[in-house]
C-alpha cells in the first residue's frame, strides 16, 4: 500500500527494541529494520567531506570508524549519563530510527520502546525524554516482557533475554513484570568477547585480534557443549595468516555464562507458587542473539534436570521478536490507553 492511501493523522505505531548491540523497529505499515546501535561524529572537516554527512549511524559508522568518534548510546543495559553528548547520541539514534520507521511520511508516531530490564528501571525518565521529543505516545517496557507478549506467554513462563550488554531473566505472571520479577547479570555477548580476547591473546600471544574480529569469530563458531567439529580460524600472524585451533578456547568462554543463566532461572522459578512451578519449568525461553549459541538451550535444560520435567526453547527469530511483542502490544491496545495501565509513559 502506498502511503497516500494511509490517513496522515492517524499515528504511526511502532515498536522498537533498543538494544545495547543492535535496536530493531518494525511499524503498523509493514516496515521492519535493525541497525548497529553506534552514532558516528566525524572528527574533522576532512571526515565530513569524506562522509557528505555530519552524524553516521550502524555499520556505515563502523565501516568508517578510523574518521569517526564513535558513541554506543548503551553499555552494560543502561543508556550512558555522562555528558550532553551521551544525550544527543542516543537521541539521534532514535530519531534515526524512527525517521527510517516513517519512510518519508509526515506523520505522527506513537511508539512503544523495549529496552533492557535495567534502563527500563534506571533509564526511564530519560527514555521518555528522549520519546517525547520524537513521538507523540510513547511505552517504556522491558525487553522480556515484549518477547513474552510475542509469543503470547503471558503467564507462568520464564524469559531469558541473552543480548549484549546483559543476560535479562524474567517471569511472566500475568501482568507486567516488577522489579522482583526479574534478575539481570553483565555475563552476556560482550563479556564473551572480552573473554574470548584474552583467551586467544593468552593462547597465541603473538596473533593480531581486535574486539570486532573476536566477535565475528565468536557469531559465527560459539557453541558450548560437546563440539561438533574442531573450530579452526584463520588468524594473522606478523601479518601472515595461520590457522588456529580455538575450539577449547570457545566452549570454556561460552561455558561460561552458563552457571548465572541457570541459577537466576531458578531463582526466579521460585518466585511463583509451588503449583505453578511445574508450568513455569516447561516454558523456559531463550531469546537474543546470545540464544544463537549453538547447545545452549539442550545445556540449561539439562543443568535444570533436578526440578523434574523442564523445556527450555530458543525463539525463532532472536533480531526481531522483542519488536515484533512491542508492536503487536501497541497494535493491541489502542494509544489513548496507554497511560491507563501502569505503564509510565508521557501525555499524548
Ligand atoms: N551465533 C551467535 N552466537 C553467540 N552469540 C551471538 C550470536 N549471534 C549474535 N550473538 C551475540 O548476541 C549479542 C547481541 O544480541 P542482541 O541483539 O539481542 O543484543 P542487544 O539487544 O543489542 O543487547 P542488550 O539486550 O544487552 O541491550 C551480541 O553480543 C552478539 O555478538
Ligand atoms: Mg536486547
Amino acid at each position: 500500500m502506498s502511503d497516500d492511501q494511509y490517513p496522515t493523522d492517524e499515528p504511526l505505531i511502532i515498536g522498537v527494541d533498543l538494544g545495547t548491540s543492535r535496536t530493531a523497529v518494525m511499524s503498523s505499515r509493514g516496515y521492519q529494520g535493525i541497525t548497529r546501535s553506534i552514532v558516528g561524529y566525524p572528527k574533522d572537516i576532512i571526515g565530513i567531506k569524506l562522509l557528505g554527512k555530519t552524524q553516521v549511524f550502524g555499520d556505515e559508522a563502523l565501516r568508517h570508524r578510523s574518521a569517526l568518534t564513535l558513541y554506543h548510546p548503551l553499555e552494560d543495559g543502561v543508556i550512558r549519563e555522562g555528558s550532553e553528548k551521551d544525550y544527543t547520541a542516543a537521541l539521534e539514534l532514535l530519531r534515526h530510527v524512527v525517521n527510517e520507521a516513517k519512510q518519508g511520511a509526515e506523520v505522527p508516531v506513537a511508539g512503544i520502546i523495549g529496552v533492557p530490564s535495567r534502563a527500563s528501571i534506571v533509564n526511564k525518565e530519560l527514555l521518555l525524554q528522549l520519546a517525547r521529543e520524537l513521538m507523540t505516545t510513547a511505552l517504556i517496557v522491558s525487553e522480556p516482557f515484549m518477547v513474552a507478549y510475542a509469543i503470547n506467554k503471558l503467564s507462568d513462563a520464564i524469559i531469558v533475554d541473552i543480548g549484549a550488554g546483559t543476560v535479562d531473566i524474567c517471569g511472566v505472571k500475568g501482568s507486567v513484570p516488577g522489579q522482583k520479577d526479574q534478575i539481570t547479570t553483565l555475563k552476556a555477548g560482550d563479556y564473551i568477547d572480552e573473554r574470548l580476547e584474552s583467551a586467544i591473546q593468552q593462547k597465541f600471544y603473538d596473533v593480531q585480534i581486535t574486539r570486532n574480529l573476536v566477535r565475528t569469530i565468536k557469531e559465527q563458531y560459539a557453541f558450548v557443549g560437546e563440539p561438533e567439529a574442531p573450530v579452526l580460524v584463520t588468524l594473522r600472524r606478523d601479518g601472515k595468516p595461520a590457522e588456529y585451533d580455538l575450539t577449547r578456547e570457545i566452549r570454556a568462554v561460552c561455558e561460561s555464562i552458563v552457571p548465572d543463566i541457570v541459577e537466576n532461572i531458578v531463582a526466579i522459578m521460585k518466585g511463583y507458587d509451588p503449583e505453578s512451578q511445574p508450568e513455569v519449568l516447561r516454558n523456559i525461553y531463550l531469546a537474543g542473539g546470545g540464544s544463537r549459541l549453538k547447545g545452549i538451550a539442550a545445556m540449561v535444560e539439562r543443568q535444570l534436570g533436578d526440578f523434574g520435567p523442564v523445556k527450555v526453547s530458543c525463539v525463532d527469530d532472536p533480531d526481531f521478536t522483542g519488536c515484533a511483542g512491542a508492536l503487536k502490544l501497541g497494535l493491541d491496545l489502542p494509544p489513548e490507553h496507554w497511560d491507563k495501565i501502569g505503564f509510565s509513559g508521557p501525555e499524548a
